[in-house]
C-alpha cells in the first residue's frame, strides 16, 4: 500500500512539475500552452465551416486554445429555424471538433433577441401569446441544452440583455410577453436541462464604469437574490476606437464579490489612434495586455475568449469594414505583437 501511495505521490508531483515547467518567458509557447500553465481558459470564436474550407485555421484554433465558443451555430436561429424543425449538424461538427482536440466549449447562446443584431427568428418574435412563447422558450432550451448535456461546459443562457445603450433590460419579445422574470426563468429551464453546466448571462459596454455596468452589477445581484441558478458574467470586450478602461479590474471584482464567475467572453481590439502600423500594433499590444492583465489579477476571472483569432476572418471586416485588424493572428497566422 506504501508503494502504492508513493507511486500516486510521485506522479501528482511529476504532473504538477510538468504544468509549472512552462515558461513562457525562458522559451516560446502557445497560448493554449500558457492558459492551461495559469490554470485558465484562452479561447476563440470559431466556426465548423471555416475548419472545413481552410486548412489552416483547425490547427491553428486547437494549437492556440482551449476553449471554444460558436460564433453562429448554436444560436436560435442557427439551430431551431423553423418551429419543430432542429438543425444540430454545424453545432454538433464545432462540438466534435473541441472534444477531439481536448478544448472546452462555451454554448453560445440560448436567448438573445434584439432590435437590429441577434438571432432570433421572425416566427419567434411575431409571438404574440405569452403562453405559446414560455412553452416555445422552454422547448428550445431543453431541446438544445439537452443535446449538449456534459459537452458544452458554459452557456450564454441570456445575452446582451439590456438595452445595447441604456440601463434597462431590452424589451424584446421575451420581456414584453414573459416580463423581467424571463431571465431567470430561462437560467432555471437551463440548470434542469444540464444541472452541472456553467450558466451566465453576457452583455456588451460594460467594460467601463458608467451606469449600464451598474445596471449589470444590480441584475446579477436580483437574479441571485430570486435563488436564479447564475452562475457568472460575460463581459464581451469589443474595444473600438477608445482605450481601454481602467475600471475593467474593479467591474470584474465587483461581479466575483457577488460570488459569480467572470469571463472576457468576446475580446477584440480595433488597431486605433495615430502613428504608423508598428505604432498602432504596439498600441493593441498593450491594450490586449490591459485586458488579459485585468482579467489574470482577479481569481474569479475564469479566462479570455477573443472574438476570432485570426484577421482572415473578424466580422468586424462586415460590420466596421477592413483594416481594423482586432485579433492576434494575423491574415497568415502569424503571431502579432499582441500575441505576446
Ligand atoms: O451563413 C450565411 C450565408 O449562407 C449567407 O449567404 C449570408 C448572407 O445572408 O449570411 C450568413 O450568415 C451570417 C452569419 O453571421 C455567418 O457569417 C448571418 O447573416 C449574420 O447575421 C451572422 O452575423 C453574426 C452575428 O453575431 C449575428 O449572429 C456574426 O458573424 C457574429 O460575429 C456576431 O457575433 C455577435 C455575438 O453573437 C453577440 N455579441 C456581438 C457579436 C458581434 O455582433
Amino acid at each position: 500500500m506504501r508503494t502504492l501511495i508513493a507511486i500516486v505521490v510521485a506522479l501528482f508531483c511529476l504532473a504538477a512539475d510538468a504544468g509549472a515547467q512552462v515558461d513562457c518567458r525562458a522559451a516560446p509557447c502557445t497560448l493554449r500552452e500558457a492558459a492551461d500553465a495559469a490554470g485558465v481558459y484562452v479561447g476563440s470564436a470559431a466556426s465548423d465551416s471555416l475548419i472545413a474550407s481552410d486548412p489552416d485555421y483547425g490547427p491553428a484554433l486547437a494549437r492556440e486554445m482551449n476553449s471554444v465558443t460558436h460564433e453562429v451555430h448554436l444560436k436560435w436561429d442557427a439551430t431551431h429555424p423553423a418551429p419543430g424543425v432542429y438543425t444540430f449538424d454545424a453545432a454538433d461538427a464545432l462540438v466534435n471538433f473541441a472534444e477531439t482536440h481536448g478544448m472546452r466549449v462555451r454554448g453560445h447562446t440560448l436567448i438573445w433577441e434584439q432590435f437590429l443584431l441577434d438571432a432570433t427568428p421572425a416566427y419567434v418574435t411575431d409571438i404574440t401569446d405569452a403562453d405559446e412563447l414560455r412553452a416555445l422558450m422552454t422547448e428550445h432550451i431543453q431541446t438544445v441544452v439537452g443535446r449538449y448535456r456534459g459537452r458544452v461546459e458554459t452557456w450564454d443562457v441570456v445575452n446582451e440583455p439590456l438595452e445595447t445603450g441604456g440601463t434597462g433590460l431590452y424589451q424584446n419579445v421575451f420581456y414584453e410577453l414573459l416580463g423581467p422574470g424571463y431571465i431567470a426563468e430561462a437560467l432555471r429551464i437551463a440548470h434542469e436541462a444540464d444541472p452541472d453546466a456553467h450558466l451566465i448571462i453576457n452583455d456588451v459596454l460594460v467594460s467601463n464604469d458608467g451606469p449600464k455596468f451598474a445596471a449589470l452589477l444590480q441584475l446579477a445581484a436580483d437574479l441571485l437574490a430570486a435563488g436564479a441558478p447564475l452562475h457568472g458574467v460575460g463581459i464581451q470586450g469589443h474595444f473600438f476606437l477608445a482605450p481601454i478602461p481602467e475600471q475593467l479590474q474593479a467591474n470584474i471584482e465587483k461581479l466575483v464579490a457577488l460570488g459569480l464567475s467572470v469571463e472576457i467572453t468576446e475580446l477584440d481590439i480595433l488597431l486605433r489612434g495615430p502613428g504608423d502600423r508598428a505604432e498602432r500594433l504596439a498600441r493593441q499590444r498593450a491594450d490586449y495586455r490591459g485586458v488579459v492583465g485585468a482579467c489574470m489579477a482577479v481569481a474569479g476571472c475564469r479566462g479570455v475568449t477573443t472574438w476570432g483569432f485570426t484577421d482572415r476572418y473578424t466580422w468586424i471586416d462586415s460590420f466596421l469594414g477592413p483594416d481594423f485588424d482586432p485579433l492576434l493572428l494575423d491574415e497568415s497566422y502569424v503571431a502579432k505583437p499582441a500575441y505576446d
